[in-house]
């Protein structure tokens, strides 16, 4: 990482991640939800996140539509534009992550470049993706927000899944189909994977 001329940063004298992660008895990982708009991420977050409070667990949801009015308001929808919403999203999960906390990321983060990017900012052995996979012609029917449609009408460009890509990952750390599982089972999928990781206290 290449630091700025005039700029001196300081992480050592910071209380360490360690010593939040014992404070807060669990272990901090970013969870990062992919998927097309419509496939259930933002519900998912929902869920897991009041599951883990119940757990003791302590969780920060970062989602698109909310980062999106907030801290990448100046942000739209071409390539760049997403690149830059994921590079900051991820910076912040960063901090979350050395704050202890568990993020959980729920974001269309459409392809693979973008997530690998992700990956390198958070570190990989703290970046779980999460691959929340319902087929397109589902999510467009569902189409909760009414944007399937604006998209067909050509009354928004370049959205995913119609005229933008999305590119599936192919290694996913856990995949969900939320067109064949419920909400309820859907989450105790990821609480299977996620709660021996979660609860490792040293
Ligand atoms: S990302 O591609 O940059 O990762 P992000 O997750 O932040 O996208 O935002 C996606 C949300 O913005 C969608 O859930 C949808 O509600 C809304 N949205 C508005 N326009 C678009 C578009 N062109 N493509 C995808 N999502 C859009």
């Amino acid at each position: 990482m290449s630091i700025p001329e005039n700029i001196f940063p300081d992480f050592e004298s910071i209380l360490s991640r360690r010593d939040k992660q014992t404070l807060l008895k669990q272990k901090s990982k970013v969870i990062w939800m992919t998927g097309l708009s419509g496939s259930g991420k933002t519900t998912l977050a929902i869920a897991l996140e009041k599951k883990l409070a119940g757990a003791e667990m302590l969780t920060q949801i970062l989602d698109g539509d909310n980062i999106r009015t907030g801290v990448n308001s100046n942000l739209g929808f071409s390539d760049e534009d997403r690149a830059e919403n994921i590079r900051r999203i991820a910076e912040v999960s960063k901090l979350f992550l050395n704050c202890g906390v568990i993020t959980i990321n729920c974001f269309v983060s459409p392809t693979k470049a973008i997530r690998e990017r992700a990956r390198e900012i958070i570190g990989t052995e703290d970046f779980i993706e999460v691959y929340i996979n319902a087929p397109l012609a589902i999510c467009e029917e569902r189409d909760v927000k009414g944007l399937y449609k604006k998209a067909r009408s050509g009354e928004i460009k370049d959205f995913t899944g119609i005229d933008s890509p999305f590119e599936a990952p192919e290694h996913p750390e856990l995949e969900i189909r939320t067109d064949e599982q419920n909400i309820e089972q859907s989450v105790q999928l990821i609480l299977d994977y996620l709660t021996p990781i979660l609860s490792q206290v040293d």
